[in-house]
């Protein structure tokens, strides 16, 4: 941070995840106060930093501070957002930006009633180098107009890990969608790189399954993966894959009109290979290049951080746009496009794979046709909006997980239901 700039005080929703937004001295942010409802957790952190705790977050957002990090549950940022402007702070948020049409519509009018303030989508995967080089690459372009990509996000996990970061049978990793709903870690790298948004969605899922103990050591009630085929609005089409699948790995392919541009599946991490042909590359350039990349900028503090360094890039982006006041490339509409694909694409799942329109909030007429749309699969949702959470319907929890993931929450100090 530059010596004469004073530092942005921010605050931290959230304790689990919020943790790696804590630590951001060396960007300029000063912690002053965090919130959780966990209070044995929460006091430890704010111990850990000598700041102010809040159970509370009405009262936590009347604390002398400029910034909020929202990293509290999955589906209930939107409306932590909507107060987060009201009380006139510039807010990042964790994936997702909405969770339901009406939401995302709330937050839309909210986020320009509020006018000057920043709203930082915390999507952090297109920031890992081989992403931000495909964009660098993408852009100059040399590479033509993108025409067909494909990005994963494959997580799975042994039941009792699974089980330590879902404590309680309604936490939201045990009822959500998530090969859906969670599909911002494959599609933000492609929206990053192409400039393009997604229009339309299919969803489809594979299936529950009975006979893997990955998933019925627990109180998972969900499908174990899911795809979006999206039609972009250039007419690209992009397949977007994530969840439980064995084979763990993060992926991004790009197929431009006169190349390839995708990261490797092996051979190292962080490699990517670049693609041309023969008859058609430009002379004294290599058919193909294999290489690691180099982030663009920031190069040694990017590496030691999370997520492939997507975690400096979030704060960094968020820091520069508030000193800028300009809104960043990961701004509000294009979080509510990521998520609004995964909600509309759970729709399609649910109707036999049928294509649906993914809304664009940034126009008020279409956000009128949502505003009261409040379908989740959420099972505390009231009954005219539920949905089901497996394609399978109702998935019956055995009394053999429910007992494995009581003694693994117990295992990390949660003792509720
Ligand atoms: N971008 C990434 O790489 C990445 C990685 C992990 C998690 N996440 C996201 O971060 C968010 C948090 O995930 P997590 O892993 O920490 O798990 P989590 O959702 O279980 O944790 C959320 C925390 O928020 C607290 N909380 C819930 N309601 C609250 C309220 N009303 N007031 C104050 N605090 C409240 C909970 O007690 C908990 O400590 C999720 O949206 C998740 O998708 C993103």
């Amino acid at each position: 941070m530059p010596a004469a700039l004073a530092p942005i005080r921010v605050g931290v929703v959230g304790v689990g995840r919020g943790r790696t937004f804590m630590n951001a001295r060396h960007l300029g942010f000063q912690l002053v106060a965090v919130c959780d409802t966990w209070e044995e957790k929460l006091h430890e952190e704010a111990g850990r930093w000598g700041v102010t705790a809040y159970t509370d977050y009405d009262r936590f957002l009347e604390h002398d501070m400029e910034a909020v990090v929202l990293a509290n549950y999955f589906h209930e940022h939107a409306p932590f957002a909507v107060k987060a402007f009201a009380a006139g702070k510039h807010v990042m948020s964790e994936c997702a930006a909405c969770h339901t049409p009406a939401e995302g519509v709330a937050l839309a009018r909210a986020f320009e009633q509020a006018r000057d303030r920043i709203y930082m989508f915390a999507e952090n995967y297109p920031f890992m180098a081989y992403n931000q080089e495909m964009r660098r690459l993408y852009s100059s372009g040399d590479f033509g107009e993108f025409k067909y990509g494909e990005a994963e996000y494959v997580h799975p996990d042994p039941a009792s890990v699974k089980n330590s970061r879902s404590c309680g049978v309604n936490h939201w990793r045990n009822w959500l969608p998530w090969g859906i709903y969670y599909c911002t870690h494959a599609l933000g790298p492609v929206m990053y790189i192409t400039d393009t948004r997604p229009v339309k969605v299919n969803g489809f899922v594979v299936p529950y399954d009975y006979t893997d103990a990955s998933h019925t050591l627990g109180a998972r009630r969900t499908d174990i993966a899911g795809i979006l085929m999206c039609r972009m609005d250039n007419g690209a089409v992009a397949k977007i894959l994530q969840g439980a699948l064995r084979g763990h790995g993060n992926y991004t392919r790009i197929h431009c009109q006169r190349g390839l541009l995708e990261s490797c599946r092996h051979g190292g991490d962080g490699q990517m290979r670049v693609r041309r042909e023969p008859w058609e590359k430009p002379e004294g350039v290599p058919n193909e290049v294999v290489y690691a990349p180099d982030f663009p900028q920031h190069h040694r503090e990017a590496t030691a951080a999370g997520h492939g360094g997507g975690d400096f890039f979030t704060l960094f982006h968020f820091a520069e746009a508030i000193r800028s006041g300009r809104q960043p490339w990961m701004n509000l509409y294009r979080g509510l496009d990521m998520s609004l694909a995964g909600v509309f694409a759970w729709r399609s799942v649910l109707a036999d794979s049928a294509p649906f329109e993914i809304p664009d909030f940034r126009q008020e007429a279409v956000r009128r046709q949502f505003e009261n749309d409040h379908y989740t699969p959420n099972p505390l949702a009231p009954e005219p909006y539920r949905q089901p959470a497996s394609i399978l319907g109702d998935i019956e929890l055995t009394p053999a997980g429910l007992a494995q993931a009581r003694q693994d929450w117990a295992a990390v100090g949660y003792h509720g239901e």
